[in-house]
């Protein structure tokens, strides 16, 4: 990979929400093994802004700490104490003007010339306009040689309205090709794969269409519950959460048409293109295609209102009607309090026309993408069992990238995208667009269920596979979530 210090000028990284859990779980630790691998500008800082008083030393001391324990990667003091003199720390408050104008004096002190800005929002989306405000009223956000970016953290919006309104709020001050909103999905090794899977072999792609595939399931399963973010989590739902955003998006990169290039612009048309070609749903579609449930013992949790009625699971029913797609059903599913983490995309394809063989079991190919954990590509295909007639056996090809790549192969899914922010590559990051139109998407199931609370909330048991309404949706079609039988051919 390049370095990133593409016009050769001094980087400055400046994280506001600088003593919350992601900078010191996810944003240091990448960085610094950007660092270790030599990827991050020549000559760079990083700057936390935020709430609470720290000195240089005692930032560098509780990221440090956060670095020891989080990292997936052996932690040396040696290469921590070439770092960290990078580091520094400046408290203020978001919304007082004269803050951003001490940052901006603060920063062209510590710069001492020209220097390229990345912003990083690592705190709620209520505070990123009050946050670009007070850069644009700085004058920290003009581009004269040097650049400046703004990296946003998800959620994006809670809704179509707010998403809107948040996009014209950023807008006022950059242009949509210096906002970098992060989906954190798009960095994962396994996700990116799901494109070069399609777009980098042959086979593929001539079988890839409502020809041949039967329909797709995509299941992202969490065996954790809340985690101590009930105060988040109650009222947003795994709707908002995960759908809007991951599922959706790994959707997009299933289902896309092949992009005229790699770039950003190329890739990211084709996602809005196919996301388009959904039909948002009415509210009898709605009733008929979606299962929204939540885990028994939810409404006990702390933080969490007792009569809530926010989702901890959703399945829907998906069409896309473009030619490639039309009458092919996309399963999608996410919850809490499952029975295990499971990231895994499936495509099955049609049964074979007839059973041609005496003993044939008629079962259709599938091909199951891996997201997490274990992560690789299996197809299963009908072969003869040896010593027999004609009987035919499910087999299994298979990669995994701990055998093909060796176990550290797979960095955190940050490190990839802070690296493509820093050289201004969008193409992982969500347009403004393509938010916008998986939140119309969304919200026409929101409002169905929030305001009319319609399809009834079922129940499920924590660590089991979701509520029966949930294989009812499959079955209804004559179909079944197959990843329980998927992760035994994992398990072979
Ligand atoms: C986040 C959600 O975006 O993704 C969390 O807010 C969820 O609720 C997480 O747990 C899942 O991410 P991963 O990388 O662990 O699959």
């Amino acid at each position: 990979m390049n370095n990133p210090s593409n016009n050769g000028l001094l980087t400055t990284i400046i994280i506001f929400g600088a003593s919350g859990d992601l900078t010191q779980r996810k944003l240091i630790p990448s960085l610094f093994n950007l660092f270790r691998k030599r990827r991050t500008p020549k000559k760079f800082h990083i700057v936390g802004f935020g709430g609470t008083v720290f000195t240089d030393e005692q930032f560098r001391e509780h990221l440090r700490a956060g670095v020891k324990e989080h990292a997936n990667f052996a932690f040396t003091d040696e290469e921590w104490n070439i770092f960290a003199p990078n580091l520094f720390y400046l408290p203020g408050k978001y919304t007082e003007k004269a803050d951003f104008t001490k940052l901006a004096e603060y920063l062209s002190k510590l710069e001492n010339g020209e220097a390229n800005r990345l912003f990083y929002m690592a705190l709620p989306p209520t505070l990123f306009p009050a946050i670009i405000d007070n850069l644009d009223a700085s004058g920290q956000l003009k581009e004269n040689g040097a650049w400046r970016r703004v990296v946003l953290e998800k959620p994006f919006g809670t809704d179509l309205a707010s998403a809107v309104q948040l996009n014209h709020q950023v807008h006022k001050a950059l242009n949509e090709n210096q906002i970098y909103r992060i989906d954190h999905y798009l960095g994962k090794e396994t996700v990116q794969n799901i494109l070069f899977t399609r777009f980098a072999n042959t086979i593929y792609e001539p079988i890839w269409n409502r020809h041949y595939i039967d329909h797709v399931q995509i299941t992202v399963a969490e065996k954790v519950g809340l985690e101590h973010r009930a105060g988040f989590y109650d009222g947003v739902g795994v709707l908002r959460d995960m759908f809007q955003n991951h599922l959706l998006q790994l959707l997009t990169l299933v289902a896309m048409e092949p992009p005229a290039s790699f770039s950003a612009a190329h890739l990211r048309n084709e996602k809005v293109k196919v996301l388009s070609a959904i039909q948002p749903m009415t509210p009898e579609q709605v009733s008929a295609n979606t299962v929204r449930a939540q885990y028994k013992g939810y409404r006990d949790e702390a933080e969490v209102k007792p009569n809530s009625t926010t989702p901890t699971y959703a399945a829907l029913r998906l069409f896309i009607n473009n030619w490639r797609w039309k009458g092919v059903p996309f399963y999608l599913r996410s919850g809490k309090n499952l029975s295990e983490k499971q990231s895994q995309i499936i495509i099955q394809f049609k049964e074979p026309p007839l059973a041609m063989f005496p003993m044939q079991t008629m079962k259709p190919n599938i091909l199951v993408l891996y997201l997490q954990p274990d992560e690789g590509v299996h197809l299963r295909f009908e072969a003869k069992a040896p010593d027999t007639v004609s009987e035919t056996r499910s087999v299994d090809m298979e990669f995994h990238y701990a055998e093909a790549f060796g176990q550290t192969a797979i960095p955190e899914s940050y490190e990839r995208l802070l690296l493509d922010a820093l050289q201004g590559d969008a193409a992982l990051f969500t347009r403004a667009d393509e938010v916008e139109t998986a939140w119309s998407l969304i919200d026409p199931i929101l409002q169905t269920w929030e305001a009319h609370q319609t399809p009834p909330l079922a129940a499920y048991k924590p660590g089991s596979w979701g509520p029966p309404e949930g294989y009812d949706l499959l079955a209804r079609d004559g179909r079944r979530w197959l990843n329980e039988e998927t992760s035994m051919m994992l398990e072979k």
